[in-house]
Formats: structure tokens, sequence, C-alpha cells
């Protein structure tokens, strides 16, 4: 089977660059075509930057890297320095990039790389907010139908919300992206929280990353280590839920979860409920199903996966 030719739009943070430097480091599974930018965690000007660096982490200079939308197609941003810090990727000192931006806006540039390519060939995987996604296929629907898949880590059902009662962060930052991108018809996978908390970086999981002697391996147990605290005093869970690493384990090795095919909708007018993904999980009403929603993953195996392939780096 030929790698699959994916495009990033990621919000970096922590768990997006784990899920960045699992990407580059998986050449046989995923030929990463470009990584977009988009306001979220931080702020565009930082998640920019952030994109960079965990490319030239990744010892990967030629990664082209695109800055998108800096807020929300209609409301304004709301960032989450409170789980990431403040640069987006506290925990370790980062040296500034010295690799540069492309030119193009990253939704003119998802737009190009779809009417490009043979229609079906590429997929999208979003990190954060649907944002970039959505304002693509607003300007050019031309491409909708030309998307092989949608991957995106977004929503919740059973773990409810984790930036209000109701919602998750990514599609409560968005909700107006989020219903366009769900309403398009694409073929979606979603990664909700309830899939995502199964991924927690436990003590021996960081030590693994650590006991890889490699600087990537060192930056992402100290990202984890930050990344961390959030989760574990909200939650008292056992470690940092490596949210976004899912969407790229999944297009490795899809065994690695199970879900199931239902309707998803998106509230936007309920300011109570506003970006709550309505998962009809029990198939109560007719509404046609639009996503494959995951609700298990084989956590051990996620992790053999990410530490080896880390190990690449
Ligand atoms: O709710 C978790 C999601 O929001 C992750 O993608 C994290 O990086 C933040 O963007
Ligand atoms: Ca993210």
């Amino acid at each position: 089977m030929p790698p699959r030719k994916i495009i990033i739009d990621t919000d970096p943070g922590q768990d997006d660059a784990v899920a960045i430097l699992l990407a580059l480091a998986s050449p046989e599974d995923v030929t990463v075509l470009g990584v977009t930018a988009v306001a979220g965690n931080v702020p565009l000007p930082l998640t920019q930057k952030n994109a960079l660096i965990v490319c030239e982490l990744a010892n990967m200079p030629d990664t082209k890297v695109y800055a998108g939308c800096d807020a929300p197609l209609a409301r304004k941003l709301v960032t989450a320095e409170h789980v990431h810090g403040k640069t987006g990727l506290d925990g370790p000192q980062m040296d500034a990039p010295t690799m540069q931006l492309q030119a193009e806006h990253a939704v003119d540039y998802i737009i190009d790389t779809l009417r490009e390519h043979e229609a079906g060939t590429v997929t999208l995987c979003p990190l954060g907010p649907l944002t970039n996604i959505a304002k693509a296929f607003q300007k050019a629907p031309d491409i909708v139908e030309k998307v092989q898949e949608i991957v995106l880590m977004g929503g919740a059902y059973f773990e409810v919300g984790n930036i209000t009662p109701a919602a998750e962060f990514n599609i409560y930052v968005d909700p107006e992206a989020a219903k366009i991108v769900f309403d398009a018809g694409v073929p979606l996978v979603v990664m909700p929280l309830d899939v995502t908390h199964q991924a927690l970086t436990t003590r021996a999981r960081v030590d693994a990353f650590r006991a890889l002697g490699t600087k990537v391996g060192d930056m992402v147990a100290a990202w984890t280590d930050f990344f961390e605290r959030f989760d574990k005093e909200k939650y008292g869970s056992e470690g940092a839920p490596l949210h976004d690493p899912c969407v790229i384990a999944y297009l490795i090795d899809p065994t690695l979860f199970s879900g199931r095919q239902v309707n998803v909708e998106i509230e936007t007018r309920s300011e109570l409920t506003l970006g709550m993904t309505v998962a009809d999980w029990w198939r109560v009403t007719d509404r046609k199903p639009n996503a494959m929603f995951m609700g298990t993953l084989n956590a051990d195996g996620f992790f053999a996966l990410l530490t080896e392939r880390l190990a690449r780096l």
C-alpha cells in the first residue's frame, strides 16, 4: 500500500507536536505534503512558529509549513495557555526556528493541493480548530469532493467537555467551522476525548520516551511532563492524554482503534452547549451517519508504536 498523502492542520500545542513528529517519522505510512498552522491553543504567530520548531526538531527543515487563519470564522479566538503554557510548547527550552514559512496562505495551499492531486488521494488531518479547512471549503467548494478522508481530533460524547461542561476545545473554538466540516459529506474519522483520554502518558511511558536517549525523546518527555499537570489536576488522571497523535496513529495502524459510524451534529446556537458534538451513538434518531466516531484505543499498542517511531528521529 503506498503511503497516505496528508496535510496536517495544527495548533501546536505539545500534543500536536508529538503528532507531527510521529507523521514525519513514518514515511512508509504517510507522506506529509504540508503542515498548515491555525490559531487555537495559542495565537497564530506562535502556532506557526511552533510548527517550524517541530519540523526542525525532526531534522526535516524541508517540510513545507504554511500560516493560516488567525481567528475563528465568526467568533473571538479562545486560547488554552492554561494547558499548553504561554508559548504553546512550554516544558523544555526551545531554540527559535531558522526554517521559513512558505509564502502561500494555508487556505490557498489546501485548495491548490487538493486541485493538483488526483481526487480521492489526499487526506486532511486537522488537529486544532477547523477554521482553515472550513475556509477552504467555503472559498473553493469544488475541492470538497476531492478530499480522500478527514481524520480529525475533536469532540466528545461520553467524556463530555474539556473547555466547557459540554464542549471539547477544538470544536468549541470554532463551532461554525466544525459545522461546515461535519456537514460537508467528506468521509470523516473522529478522534474524540472518549478515545484520546485513553492515551495517557503514564510515568512508565514517559520514562520510555526519555530512555530513547535522543533529543526528540527528551523533548517529548519534557513536553508531557509539563502538559500533564492540567489533566492530572482536573481529572486526577495518571498522565496527559496525547490527543492529536491518535490521528496519525490511526493512519499507521487503524486496528488500534474501534468506533461506530454515527450521526454527529455540532451545536452552534446555544451558549450553554456551544461546540458540543451531539453524537447519536445509540442511533435514536434517523439522522444520517456522517462520521466514524472512535470509542476505544489499544493504549499499550499506541505507545509502543509511538515510541518505536520517535526512536527513528
Ligand atoms: O481538546 C484537545 C485538543 O485541543 C487537542 O488538539 C489540543 O492540542 C487542543 O488543540
Ligand atoms: Ca491541537
